[in-house]
């Protein structure tokens, strides 16, 4: 039977992205301009503006927490992106992709070249997992069932 190596090195935690500036009233700088666009973009900014329908400071906030934890490792961000999503019924795939091309836009708009990629990296992994919970559906009777 195999045994557990004791030495096998576990996955290394993500790491924080330290970098002269990158602080969290940068990352409240950044989620600003970037809702400012996602609120003036033609199919993104109704989407959001049903769902955030009052003060957007709240939000504005909680995205702030968001990637200072995620970029920051401050364990600011205590919230559930996942049923935040799933609820959203009007998103489609390939609103993805725009919201991806905004976010980079702004993240290479406001940071050093190394710090917007490592928010984009990071942007499009979460996207990815957000992607897979809102769309993706196992056949009811599993994989290879016929369709009735
Ligand atoms: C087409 C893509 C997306 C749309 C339309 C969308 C829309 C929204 C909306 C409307 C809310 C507010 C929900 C509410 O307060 O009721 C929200 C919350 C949130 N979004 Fe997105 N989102 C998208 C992609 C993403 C991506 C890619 C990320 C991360 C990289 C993200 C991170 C979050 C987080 C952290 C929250 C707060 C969840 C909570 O704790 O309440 N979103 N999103």
């Amino acid at each position: 039977m195999p045994t557990r190596n004791p030495q096998a090195t576990p996955p290394a935690a993500e790491q924080p992205v330290e970098h002269a500036g990158l602080d969290r009233a940068f990352v409240g700088r950044l989620v600003r301009t970037f809702y400012g666009r996602i609120r003036r973009d033609e199919r993104l900014g109704p989407i959001f503006a049903a769902a955030i329908t009052g003060d957007w400071e709240p939000h504005l906030e909680k995205m702030t927490d968001f990637w200072c934890s995620v970029m920051l490792k401050d364990g600011s961000y205590q919230g559930r992106p996942v049923p935040a999503h799933v609820k959203l019924t009007t998103v489609v795939e390939s609103d993805f992709a725009i919201w991806l091309r905004l976010f980079g836009e702004t993240a290479y708009d406001l940071c050093p070249p190394d710090v917007a990629a490592a928010f984009i990296e990071r942007a499009e992994r979460i996207a990815t997992s957000l992607k897979l919970a809102m769309f993706f559906r196992l056949p009811p009777h599993g994989i290879g069932s016929v369709p009735a």
